[in-house]
């Protein structure tokens, strides 16, 4: 959610952060933040994005500071509300990610005790705690600070005259970065690839104590803890924009290159069971959040078909609040940041529920890959761009090869069929470019679309949570009101709302056995005036007599369709949000990493 790095080293403390935000300022963005000790710790934020706090920011020198970037959980965006906090005396600073409960009774008890809170956070208590109980021990003062707070931090601090900076972490991402000489510490590894590729992961619980010489990490008993280093193959350079407008653009067509990456090693997973070694379950739940629970209602149908095991796909946000009923289904976790509050309950859940659990995510040692029994790792790249594109293909790919081990394994799928299939998917990264080597027709395509107030999806079958996805990546980032339906539903309500300036964005595809259902469907459509945009296969001649405007997509196996269909889907976002002047790689309230319940 938001964006922590802090640096004590050698270099310009303030240069480091700055760099560094730049790269977290997708996690939030509504206002930021930096203190730099020197001796004195010197504090500037404002509200607004990075570059206004950057460009009133005056010359500080220094080698230890701390940075934030904010997206607002607790006080509205605001000068005041923005990160670092100073106690009551300017000797400690702080940044916080995470959301702390009980903090309006720590507040009132701190305020009883004297103490003057100038922002309307829950994070200022931690700040203030921590300056309760410092004795002249700032490791100490943190530890006794954490104890007393309920809910979920990352949290790094820095103090007047000190080198070091002291970092805590419970259920929010932390990764130190080890340098020589210099070490670091940041809610996310892409912002401190710059500087170092070299890093160790902070568990929950744990605090730990950075200099320049070492970073030492202490669990939650106060004991040492002896970790080794981890090295990010990712480097600075695939978070760059690379020459693209916008980050989602150049995330788009990377698509081809991610889905090739996810697809290596799938024949071990299929043919050998590295993952999903014993199949012994007798139905399948998928759970997860956003885009990645469109990819996991993509994956029932795919699941359903290969493998011909019972699906059931639930919002994590409903799960772990669910009754749960008895049944041992094998629990599938998608979340492509491993990060998200609420999946990361939902696998503690389904842990609980006595589950076996697997996990489909991004980012290696993620903290989702600590809560699932087995990993499955998308090779996406570093997504920036806050609405997710490549890594949902990955998660789509993901799915198709588990359903495909699965069906394998509980011989559903002979090895000659296992093979078709798999060879069907390593087809996908040149449908993929096809799709994208066209996109110029999409960028004409789109100016139907442009001025609307409301855009109806419509799609059958395994494009039918396609259109959903095509819905949603809509209206986060052009702010039209976007809604998906399945097709059938249309006469049971949705039409009410259909004429001409309602435009609808529907997908029939000849080669699926909804075809005709489609094509009925657009015409009950057409038939209210409401302007259509269809996505068809290359070959089909109909639908241009019942579209106003087709983009056409290869004509691949509808079960794999869904990957070729999602990329005209992601363009037309895109192209609309373009002509809409819209911030796209940030858009309004949204982040992209949702570590808050
Ligand atoms: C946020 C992002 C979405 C993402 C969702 C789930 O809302 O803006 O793009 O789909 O979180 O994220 P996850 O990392 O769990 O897939």
């Amino acid at each position: 959610m938001c964006g922590i790095i802090g640096y004590t080293g050698q270099r310009e403390a303030s240069e480091v952060i700055l760099e560094a935000l730049r790269r977290l300022e997708y996690r939030g963005y509504d206002s930021a933040g930096i203190v730099i000790m020197n001796p004195e710790l010197t504090l500037h934020k404002r509200k607004g994005e990075l570059a206004e706090m950057q460009r009133t920011l005056p010359q500080i020198n220094g080698h230890v500071g701390i940075g934030h970037t904010r997206w607002a959980t607790c006080g509205k965006p605001s000068n005041e509300n923005a990160h670092p906090f100073l106690d009551c005396h300017g000797r400690i600073a702080l940044v916080h990610n995470g959301i702390i409960e009980n903090y309006m009774a720590l507040k009132e008890k701190l305020q009883n005790e004297g103490h003057v809170f100038t922002s309307q956070t829950d994070t200022e208590v931690i700040v203030h705690l921590i300056e309760k109980h410092d004795k002249g021990d700032l490791h100490q003062a943190v530890r006794a600070a954490v104890a007393e707070i309920k809910g979920t931090y990352a949290i790094a601090c820095i103090e007047k005259g000190s080198g070091q900076i002291i970092a805590a972490r419970k259920e929010n991402p932390l990764v130190l970065g080890l340098g020589i000489d210099e070490n670091f510490v940041a809610s996310d590894v892409t912002a401190i690839l710059s500087y170092t590729n070299r890093v160790k992961y902070v568990m929950d619980g744990e605090t730990v104590v950075i200099t320049p010489e070492k970073v030492t990490i202490y669990g939650p008993d106060g004991e040492m803890v002896e970790r080794s280093s981890q090295t990010v193959t990712w480097s600075a350079e695939d978070a760059q924009k690379g020459g693209f407008p916008h980050f989602m653009l150049k995330e788009i067509f990377e698509e081809p290159q991610a889905i090739h990456n996810s697809l290596l090693g799938a024949l071990d997973v299929i043919e050998n069971g590295e993952i999903l070694p014993n199949v012994q379950f007798g139905s399948i739940k998928i759970i997860a959040c956003g885009t990645s629970y469109h990819a996991a209602m993509v994956g029932k149908y795919a699941l359903e078909e290969l493998a011909k095991i019972p699906v059931t796909v639930e919002l994590a946000s409903e799960y772990r609040y669910s009754p749960g009923a008895k049944e041992f289904p094998l629990v599938v976790l998608i979340s492509q940041s491993g990060e998200t509050a609420d999946t990361l309950a939902a696998a503690r859940e389904a842990k609980r529920r006595g589950c076996k659990t697997l996990g489909i995510t991004n980012v290696i040692g993620s903290t989702i890959t600590r809560e699932v029994d087995e990993v499955f790792y998308t090779r996406a790249g570093p997504e920036i761009g806050v609405a997710a594109t490549k890594t949902y293909l990955t998660q789509l790919i993901a799915l198709y090869i588990i359903a495909i081990r699965i069906g394998y394994a509980r011989r559903n799928l002979s090895h000659d069929a296992m093979w078709n299939e798999l060879s069907k998917l390593r087809a996908m990264p040149g449908a993929v470019q096809s799709v994208l080597d066209k996109a110029f027709d999409v960028e004409a395509a789109v100016d139907m679309l442009v001025p609307a107030r409301d855009v109806f999806y419509i799609g059958r079958n395994i494009n039918y949570p396609t259109m959903l996805e095509g819905a949603l990546k809509l209206k986060e980032i052009s702010y039209i009101h976007a809604e998906g339906f399945a097709a059938g539903e249309l006469k049971h309500g949705p039409l009410a709302l259909l004429d001409s300036t309602t435009p609808v964005v529907a997908v029939a595809l000849t080669k699926d056995h909804t075809y005709d259902k489609m094509m009925a469907n657009i015409s009950e459509v057409a038939a209210r005036d409401s302007p259509v945009l269809a996505i068809g296969c290359e070959d089909d001649k109909e639908l241009p007599q019942v579209a106003d405007l087709v983009l056409r997509v290869p004509c691949v196996d509808p079960l794999y369709s869904p990957v070729v269909v999602t990329v005209v889907l992601q363009l037309i976002a895109y192209y609309v949000a373009l002509k809409r002047g819209c911030s796209i790689d940030k858009p309004k309230n949204l982040a992209k990493s949702v570590t808050v319940e």
